[in-house]
């Protein structure tokens, strides 16, 4: 093989390995998902409190820290730092927003990827090459309803994407291992969030900047929990 020969392949082989490491950084976030000092300390109080409540300003990364959580709980992939609650089977886990338009926006769009580009599905924080059976919603364009997630133990996940604007009625329903509300939520919700974990022993955790003062959420955890 002459230099000219060898040149071209060193070249085509850094670009395959370019290309496979853009793929990666792509298509398997959650692999590099760093969180900040505060989201770490949120991560890690899921092992000892079955509640939690991230209260930040805007922009801070709540929304994210709250999509790279329940994408550990739905894979099982969790990373080698990782301190917070582990599930060791597939979760059944709801992911829910103030609106339909808001979940798909913000949490769809933070866990799965832009809702309007199908093909870029994969490019949240859901690992692409786990995401299996898709069932969308009726009467909201692009809003995933649920969708099956493959689990490291070869089982598979279910994740669902609520609202608080369905009601009350539309929160009742089967056990939970796993419910991420982000944005506050109206008190019954929450609660009812509580009632589908409390069978299962599994968790409740809200990402949110209060906007509405002291409401019934905010006074619960600031009363009645303790700050981190
Ligand atoms: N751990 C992190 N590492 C890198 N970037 C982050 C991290 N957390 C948040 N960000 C960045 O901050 C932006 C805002 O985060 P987001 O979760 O949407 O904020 P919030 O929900 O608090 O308004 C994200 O789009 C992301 O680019
Ligand atoms: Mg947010």
């Amino acid at each position: 093989m002459n230099a000219q020969e060898n040149n071209i392949d060193s070249s085509t082989l850094l670009q395959t390995l370019e290309a496979e490491k853009q793929r990666r950084q792509t298509e398997d976030k959650l692999r590099f998902y760093r969180p900040y000092p505060r989201q770490r300390d949120f991560h890690d109080a899921g092992r000892t409190h079955r509640e939690r409540l991230l209260m930040a300003a805007n922009r801070i990364g709540k929304t994210q820290c709250g999509a790279a959580e329940m994408a550990m709980h739905l894979t099982g992939q969790y990373s080698p730092w990782w301190k917070g609650k582990t599930f060791d089977k597939p979760v059944r886990a709801w992911a829910a927003g103030v609106t339909n338009e808001a979940c798909r926006d913000v949490v769809q769009d933070k866990l799965i990827g832009p809702p309007t580009r199908r093909l870029e599905w994969g490019t949240g924080f859901i690992p692409k090459h786990c995401l299996g059976e898709v069932s969308m919603a009726r009467g909201t364009a692009d809003l995933i309803d649920t969708i099956s997630v493959q689990h490291v133990t070869g089982g598979w996940s279910q994740l669902q994407f609520k609202s608080y604007s369905e009601g009350r009625p539309k929160w009742q329903g089967v056990g939970l291992e796993v419910c991420w509300l982000d944005e506050e939520a109206p008190i019954d919700l929450y609660y009812e969030a509580l009632t589908r974990s409390n069978e299962t022993g599994g968790i409740v955790y809200c990402t949110f900047t209060p906007i509405a003062g002291l409401s019934e959420m905010v006074r619960l955890f600031l009363h009645e929990g303790i700050k981190i």
